[in-house]
């Protein structure tokens, strides 16, 4: 972890968090509080209710194997060596899908919003997508996430569908917004 006092997010690799079997505890229990306090607040995370434990713990485990396979990237982000906000993407799984992959998850505990934490982890996965040959990088967002669809598409990703209507929380309907990134088409 880092040691300095900063107000610039430092921000670690999953090999940098499982390298310390403390750190990695600490990372999943931070973690698992930080997604279900956003859940709680109505964050657009893909859940309804609050994941539990197990559930996010599974995740994360799930996303470092990925990770040793190179079919993946997690990265964690501190500010004054406190956890605040971890992302990941994961290689599409389907074979003719094998060259991309898809930004499932970047969350920000509510508390350091607004200080460029999003900014530092989406700019780090970028960096590790195209440091691993990853052709097209996607992600979804529900149509009223305009934080972080603003976030996406400063740093280069295009709206290439949409979904009316598609979320489903309790009677609400939003829509599920499809985003790009073809590295294939920059220089
Ligand atoms: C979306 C999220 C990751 C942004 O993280 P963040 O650390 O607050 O964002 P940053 O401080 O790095 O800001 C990055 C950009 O996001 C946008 N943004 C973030 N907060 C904003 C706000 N309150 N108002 C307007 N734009 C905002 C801006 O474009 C900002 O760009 P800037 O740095 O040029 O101002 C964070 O709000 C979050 O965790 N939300 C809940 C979970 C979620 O919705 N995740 C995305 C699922 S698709």
């Amino acid at each position: 972890m880092p040691s300095s006092v900063t107000t610039e997010p430092a921000i670690l690799d999953a090999m940098e968090l499982t390298s310390d079997p403390e750190l990695e505890v600490r990372f999943t229990e931070t973690a698992h509080q930080i997604l279900v306090d956003l859940v709680s607040g109505g964050a657009a995370l893909g859940w309804v209710e609050p994941p539990s434990r197990d559930e996010v713990a599974d995740l994360l485990g799930h996303i470092v194997s990925a990770v040793q396979a190179g079919d993946a990237a997690l990265r964690a982000a501190y500010l004054d060596r406190r956890l605040v906000g971890l992302g990941y993407w994961l290689r599409y799984a389907r074979p003719t899908h094998r060259p991309h992959a898809d930004l499932e998850k970047i969350a920000v505990d509510a508390a350091a919003h607004g200080r460029g934490v999003g900014r530092a982890l989406t700019t780090a996965l970028i960096a590790d997508a195209r440091e691993a040959g990853i052709e097209v990088l996607t992600l979804d967002a529900r149509g009223d996430n305009t934080n972080a669809l603003r976030l996406y598409g400063s740093l280069g990703f295009t709206e290439y569908g949409r979904l009316p209507d598609f979320v489903a929380v309790g009677e609400r309907r939003y829509d599920k917004v499809f985003c790009m990134l073809d590295f294939r088409r920059q220089s």
